[in-house]
């Protein structure tokens, strides 16, 4: 009899341990896999764009239809920062007299829409290693203070690239947010030149 019960605890034991030993492996491997997918711990925030693995992914990924109708988002952005604040459009010296049915044809116009876009395209795509980013926002800032454009400027700018990807994009809360740590990230950088008196290279 004692022997019968013996086995019979030995056995539940042995399951019982079996068990966990499937789950945990079950943890790792899931840890593993994910480590492997994302390059790292997703939700490990990076000290300098204060941004996680996984907020990059969300902005890179809305960003790609985006990037594929580059040029009529930019124009779309440019417009609709004219309409909402018409002082913008003073900075653009061969803009600022057109009506908005002419902007489409005219040359700064486009070299404004594709200069915006490019720099926003390698500013997303880079945001995994952001010194880079950070460095090529300090030069914007440097030639946007050339410009005499204010930190207002750039605000106004942020306000209608957010209210823009609402109206087309319809994200979620969380690629929302993400989108807002990624815009404060890059005008911290911006602003460090922007607002210094002095050339800073
Ligand atoms: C994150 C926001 C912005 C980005 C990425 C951006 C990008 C650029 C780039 C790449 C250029 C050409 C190269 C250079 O001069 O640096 C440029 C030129 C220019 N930007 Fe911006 N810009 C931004 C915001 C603004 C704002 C807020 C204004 C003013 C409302 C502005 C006005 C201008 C003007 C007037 C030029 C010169 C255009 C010309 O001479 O044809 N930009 N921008």
């Amino acid at each position: 009899m004692l022997y019968y019960l013996f086995s019979i605890f030995l056995m539940l034991t042995t399951y019982l341990v079996l068990k966990r030993i499937k789950t945990r492996h079950k943890q790792i491997m899931g840890t593993w896999f994910s480590y492997m997918w994302w390059g790292g711990d997703p939700d490990v925030v990076n000290p300098v764009s204060g941004l996680t693995r996984r907020e990059i992914h969300a902005v890179q990924k809305s960003w790609a239809p985006v990037n594929a109708n580059s040029f009529a988002t930019g124009s779309e952005l440019l417009r609709r920062l004219f309409n909402t604040y018409p002082d913008t459009k003073e900075y653009f010296k061969m803009v600022r007299k057109l009506p908005e049915e002419e902007y489409s044809q005219n040359p700064q116009f486009k070299a404004h829409v594709i200069n915006l876009m490019t720099s926003l395209n390698l500013a997303v795509n880079n945001l995994n290693q952001p010194e880079i980013v950070a460095a090529m926002m300090t030069k914007l800032g440097e030639s946007h203070r050339r410009r005499q454009i204010k930190e207002k400027n750039f605000h106004e700018l942020k306000e209608v690239i957010v209210k823009l990807f609402i109206d087309v994009l319809r994200l979620d809360d969380a690629t929302l947010s993400a989108w807002g740590k990624t815009v404060e990230f890059w005008y911290k950088h911006i602003f460090v030149t922007l607002n210094s008196p002095e050339e800073t290279r």
